[in-house]
């Protein structure tokens, strides 16, 4: 059965342009497997999960099997492919004097050349939370009290990949969801001892590898004519419960806390306020950090997920693990007892296509129109409840993803339509039923069923062709 309302609304008829870059995410060691093949070098999540049940050894199998990959995103009709580069595939190390790996070198080219082939943008995510081990016990990867040596040893990375695949990669992604990055290391204990100053500093120094990448991309590598950026995010859209003062701060608050952290200094070139009741423990930028930042991205880029009331009270610092509480802001799913949305596996997320369009209006308005700049969603995407003990053929069948989908892109036309807001692109998450880090194959986020029994054959679910319907109806062809 089709879930597809946005198809049959005239008004939205060729609402975007033509060159909207829509298609599909994923990350490596969400879906590569391979963790030990061809050279590649161990990674912090290699080590952190090696007890865990489901670990990223096999994920997708997407390193032996990418061309089944591309086909899918040729099949959905994808304009383009975000994915992001194992650094420990490439430096199995990861310091600047260590050596490559050409065979890790030659994967992502091949990857790279045959998205081309097919007529998709490559975006490139540099760092999608996986940090080679070797890193992590030289000096605590990102949460790093020096960061001089962690900089140096990114900035030749990055530089690596520029030189490498920068003639066909034209998009670039820095981190992905810093924010999250910072809250993964305290609930999850991925960082040994991890502490709230600890937090503090993996964010820091996140704005200060981002900057200084960006920099050298700038300066060294502008004759590829590309764009950087990096992938933020918040928790996710925070709406005041009511209309009282307490929950209306609440919410703006849990704003400055998880995305303004990293998006006032990078897009208003202002030291964030978010953390200032911590005083000297929270990590300020000098102003010649604050020059590096400011400016440092060529387009706005943001995931998004669940939305979440605030209460309006706020909770005690750090006496809890979840990172949905880092801020420190108490939310909740429920108002009067009604559930704000239909629940995702885990709670995370609920289908809000409302916060949503308040979400890209509120990042529009306050970040990317000032500086002249679109909005790029380079995730979105939702966990059915229970999937995984759906027979297969309500696996395909997809029906909430198909409806959550449905709801998000018209959500988003929406805004584009009656508020002017100027959105670039759209990116599902994800192509495939990946790892969801330490959660496991459970919950699952793919528009792609993938069958792990036979040989991780790779079945669309239905919701892929609901998605291209619409991406049919609503973005022009000339
Ligand atoms: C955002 C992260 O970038 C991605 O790695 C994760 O799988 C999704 N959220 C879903 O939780």
């Amino acid at each position: 059965m089709a879930y597809r309302t946005v198809p049959s609304r005239p008004e939205l008829k060729d609402i975007l342009p033509a060159d909207f870059l829509h298609g599909y995410a994923s990350a490596a060691y969400q879906v590569e497997g391979a963790t030990s093949k061809d050279g590649r070098g161990p990674c912090n999540w290699d080590e952190f999960l090696k007890d865990y049940p489901d670990k990223g050894d096999d994920a997708c199998r997407s390193y032996d099997l990418w061309q089944d990959d591309v086909k899918l995103l040729q099949q959905y009709g994808a304009k383009s492919y975000r994915f992001s580069i194992s650094w420990s595939r490439v430096k199995p190390l990861g310091g600047k004097n260590d050596p490559v790996n050409e065979a890790g070198i030659q994967y992502y080219n091949n990857l790279i050349n045959a998205l081309v082939d097919a007529g998709i943008e490559p975006t490139v995510t540099l760092y999608h939370y996986d940090t080679p081990l070797a890193l992590d016990e030289r000096y605590r990867g990102f949460a790093a009290s020096d960061p001089t040596e962690l900089i140096d040893d990114f900035v030749a990375y990055a530089k690596l990949c520029f030189a490498k695949f920068g003639d066909r990669v034209k998009r670039w992604l820095t981190i992905n969801e810093p924010w999250i990055f910072c809250s993964l290391g305290g609930e999850d204990g991925l960082v040994k001892g991890y502490t709230r100053q600890d937090f503090f500093r993996v964010g820091h120094n996140c704005l200060l590898v981002h900057g200084n990448v960006a920099r050298v991309y700038h300066r060294e590598f502008c004759q590829q004519r590309g764009q950087i950026g990096i992938a933020l995010k918040n928790y996710d859209w925070v709406e005041p419960i009511d209309n009282s003062p307490e929950a209306i701060k609440a919410a703006q608050i849990a704003e400055e806390r998880s995305l303004g952290w990293w998006a006032q200094p990078i897009f208003k070139g202002t030291q964030t306020t978010a953390w200032d009741h911590y005083g000297s423990t929270f990590p300020k930028l000098t102003n010649e950090e604050l020059d590096l930042v400011f400016g440092s991205a060529d387009f706005f880029s943001i995931n998004h997920y669940g939305t979440m009331y605030a209460t309006g009270r706020l909770i005690e610092p750090y006496t809890k693990t979840n990172f949905r509480d880092l801020d420190d802001v108490e939310k909740t799913h429920f108002k009067h007892g009604k559930p704000i949305g239909r629940r995702g596996e885990n709670g995370h997320p609920h289908t809000v296509p409302w916060g949503f369009g308040k979400m890209l209006i509120h990042v529009w308005k306050t970040y990317a129109e000032p500086q002249n700049q679109s909005v790029y969603v380079y995730e979105n995407g939702y966990s059915v409840e229970h999937e995984a003990s759906f027979s297969l053929e309500d696996i395909i069948n997809d029906q909430y993803r198909q409806e959550f989908y449905d709801l998000y892109i018209g959500a988003l036309c929406d805004v584009v339509r009656n508020h002017g807001v100027k959105i670039a692109g759209y990116h599902c998450w994800s192509l495939l039923d990946n790892l969801e880090w330490n959660f496991g194959y459970k919950p699952r986020f793919g528009l792609t069923y993938v069958d792990r029994e036979n040989g991780f054959k790779r079945i669309p679910k239905n919701s892929a062709m609901t998605v291209a319907a619409i991406w049919d109806h609503v973005v022009a062809k000339t």
